[in-house]
């Protein structure tokens, strides 16, 4: 029999974790398939995405650093949600063979938010860090969750008043550099900064965390990151990390391809025993 044949497609890609993340939705949901990594370099990606759909009849892509923006360039048509992301995580091929782009990281990190974390979003101050890729695909789907404000900080401000600007129609945002953030205190932060990939911290205010304030980091390591572990210093309630936003885009696109809803605690639980 058959099976199909998804990937996830990347550089650098050998360390990703959604092989072992879509073999045990597989398992789980009775399902077979084949999910492997590709490496591509920066001017093959198209040749290697036209090759994976064409010639091994793939039925899936995710796609992942540093290709979201050409994916969101290559695919034929875009949902609402990858056309404001500006990126594309996910491929779908359509019967007509034309390729649709989706975007899951935003709807991963909410429900890594809402559903494992039990935090609610919906009149909260929630404070942005960051303005490129990572941030851009968050902003949407945290506006849906209704926050009662969603300030966006950017180290260059200028990237920060842009994004607002796209997202200004969709709930109540605003956008600053980090000293203004003086005397504000805000009920989670989200670090969508590359800043912890050089164990650096973005330069924000130690005021902007209470004793309630949770903070979440999109980067995930065996140990607290930078930013989680300052924000802990500095008196934050509580501190996650991205593992959970990815098991739950994974999930969310093993759905699009496979539409059966995958269950992710134990897939999580099962990636934090392995990196203990
Ligand atoms: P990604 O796709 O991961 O979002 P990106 O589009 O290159 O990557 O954006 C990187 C983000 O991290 C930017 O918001 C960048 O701030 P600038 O726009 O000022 O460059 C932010 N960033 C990177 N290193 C940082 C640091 N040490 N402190 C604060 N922000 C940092």
């Amino acid at each position: 029999m058959s099976i199909d044949h998804y990937a996830v497609i990347g550089n650098p890609i050998s360390h990703s974790k959604s092989p072992d993340i879509h073999q045990y939705f597989a398992k789980q949901t009775g399902q077979s398939l084949s999910y492997k990594t590709i490496l591509a370099e920066k001017n093959d990606f198209k040749k290697m995405v036209d090759d994976f759909f064409m010639n091994q009849q793939g039925k899936g892509l995710n796609v992942t650093v540093p290709f979201k923006e050409d994916a969101w360039n290559l695919v034929d048509k875009k949902t609402q949600r990858a056309e404001l992301a500006g990126a594309v995580n996910t491929i779908i091929p359509q019967r007509d063979g034309r390729l649709l782009g989706d975007n899951t990281d935003g709807i991963g990190l909410l429900n890594d938010l809402m559903k494992n974390y039990h935090l609610q979003i919906k009149q909260k101050n929630i404070l942005l860090l960051g303005a490129g890729g990572a941030a851009r695909g968050i902003i949407k789907p945290l506006l849906d969750a209704e926050p009662a404000l969603l300030i966006i900080a950017n180290r260059t401000v200028s990237k920060a008043h842009q994004l607002a600007r796209i997202f200004e129609s969709f709930g109540r945002l605003n956008a600053c550099g980090f000293d203004e953030l003086e005397h504000q205190s805000f009920d989670i932060i989200i670090n969508a900064t590359a800043s912890s990939l050089n164990k650096q911290i973005p330069a924000i205010p130690a005021s902007t965390i209470t004793n309630e304030t949770v903070a979440y980091d999109l980067m995930y390591s065996k140990i607290n990151t930078p930013f989680n572990q300052w924000c802990l210093d500095n008196g934050a309630k509580q501190v996650f990390d991205g593992l959970g936003m990815l098991v739950e885009q994974a999930a969310e696109a093993f759905y699009l391809w496979r539409n059966v809803r995958p269950e992710t605690h134990d897939v999580i639980e099962k990636l934090l025993q392995q990196s203990a």
